[in-house]
């Protein structure tokens, strides 16, 4: 069987990481997620005082981009957690806040370079699923399967209302109907590496999919490439 590289794209809560975890697990890929990288550098600048809800103190982080080293380990339990300059921020990358934050330095081109090129690295020897915004058209512009997962705006704030409320929060659902249509214009319509489908991606909605169907699509694709 061939190892192929795996770009999975979409917009914010349509559950790519679920589907990337899973399809690595099952091929026993590397996973990657990228939106991970980028909330790690989110949290380094409200670390050091450098992303207040006005500003990003740029001069800074670009100074400071190179000493910033992001990597991930296998917990006990199977799972990826995120670490950033060797301490592990899995949980704390997880806030709106950071989330945030993460949306707003990943408009920066000299942050978008260095993840890019860690994240090229990484996917060297192929084998490996990655999911994020660029990663069809920029990390792995010659990846031999690339999804662009998408959802409409409404699921995925139920969606992401009832992961907020597994963890015991009571958010309003407007409040969070409005930062998930936030969140897709600033991908969209950042001049940097904007979230767009590759002309090779195939699309997937899966606002009226279950899971099962989801993964029997994804696996029915995947088959197709590396049997090839
Ligand atoms: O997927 P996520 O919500 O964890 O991503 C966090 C932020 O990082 C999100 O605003 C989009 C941005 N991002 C990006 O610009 N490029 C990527 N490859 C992945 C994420």
């Amino acid at each position: 069987m061939k190892k192929i590289t795996v770009a999975i794209d979409g917009f914010s809560s349509c559950g790519k990481s679920t589907m990337a975890k899973e399809l690595a697990r099952e091929a026993g890929y590397i996973y990657v997620d990228s939106g991970a990288m980028y909330r790690a550098v989110s949290l380094f600048c409200i670390q050091n005082g450098w992303l207040t809800d006005t500003d990003i103190n740029i001069e800074e982080l670009e100074r400071n981009i190179e000493t910033i080293h992001i990597s991930f380990k296998t917990n006990n339990e199977g799972k990826s957690e995120t670490y950033l300059n060797g301490k592990n921020v899995e949980n704390e990358i997880r806030t709106l806040e950071v989330a945030n934050g993460a949306s707003r330095v990943s408009t920066l081109g000299f942050v978008r370079r260095e993840l890019v090129r860690q994240q090229q690295l990484m996917g060297d020897d192929k084998g490996i699923v990655m999911d994020g915004r660029d990663i069809g058209t920029v990390v792995f512009p010659t990846a031999e399967l690339k999804i662009f997962l998408t959802a409409s705006p409404e699921i995925r704030a139920k969606r992401r209302l009832d992961e907020m409320a597994e963890k015991g929060e009571t958010p309003d659902y407007e409040a969070v109907l409005a930062n998930v249509i936030e969140r897709d214009d600033r991908d969209q319509n950042r001049a940097e590496s904007p979230l767009r489908k590759a002309n090779d991606a195939i699309v997937i909605d899966n606002s009226n999919l279950t899971r099962n169907e989801q993964r029997e699509i994804l696996r029915t694709l995947f088959n197709e490439k590396t049997l090839e």
